[in-house]
């Protein structure tokens, strides 16, 4: 059976996305899940490429268990676009530049996360400026959104014919 890739992408690849992805891998994990997943996340800006996660961002992770720090930054590109089954952006702004940069065929493929997994038109805010409480907020988020996913697939995975994954994502 094919994996179904997921790539979760926002600004700068080092505060939110690098938890949306291991948030969703402690997720599929406790599931029993993980195999059937290829995940990963990269950010529409390339400041901080080559770069571990904000020391912020690996601590709300570590505080829930979850180890973020052998993350490492990477831009988006095109060819993500075609890599990755669903991309799923943190906020509306990382939406609207994953679509400029995916062109018209991988649009398709572009959602924002909280839609997405929730139904709910909000962003997951960019904790970048702000401090401490921010990241707790971001996390909550994030975790709920993640439950959901997984849930959501899970029903997509096991609705579809064969074992395969649904079209519709
Ligand atoms: P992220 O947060 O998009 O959640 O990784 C940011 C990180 C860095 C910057 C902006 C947002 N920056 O402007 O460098």
């Amino acid at each position: 059976m094919s994996k179904l890739s997921i790539l979760f992408v926002c600004l700068g690849n080092i505060c939110r996305s690098p938890l949306a992805e291991g948030v969703f891998h402690d997720v599929i994990d406790a599931r029993g899940e993980a195999s059937r997943y290829r995940i990963d996340s990269a950010g529409t800006g390339a400041w901080h490429v080559g770069s571990a996660p904000d020391p912020r961002s690996i601590e709300i992770a570590a505080r829930y268990g979850i180890d973020t720090s052998r993350q490492a930054a990477r831009k988006f590109s095109l060819r993500d676009s075609e890599d990755f089954d669903l991309v799923l952006g943190l906020d509306r702004s990382n939406v609207d530049d994953l679509r400029a940069a995916a062109g018209p065929r991988g649009s398709a493929k572009v959602h924002l996360y909280m839609d997405y997994a929730l139904g709910l038109q909000r962003d997951v805010p960019d904790p970048y400026y702000g401090g401490a409480r921010g990241f707790e907020e971001v996390y909550r988020m994030i975790r709920e959104a993640s439950e959901a996913l997984a849930e959501k697939l899970a029903v997509d995975v096991s609705a579809a014919p064969s074992g395969h994954t649904s079209s519709t994502i």
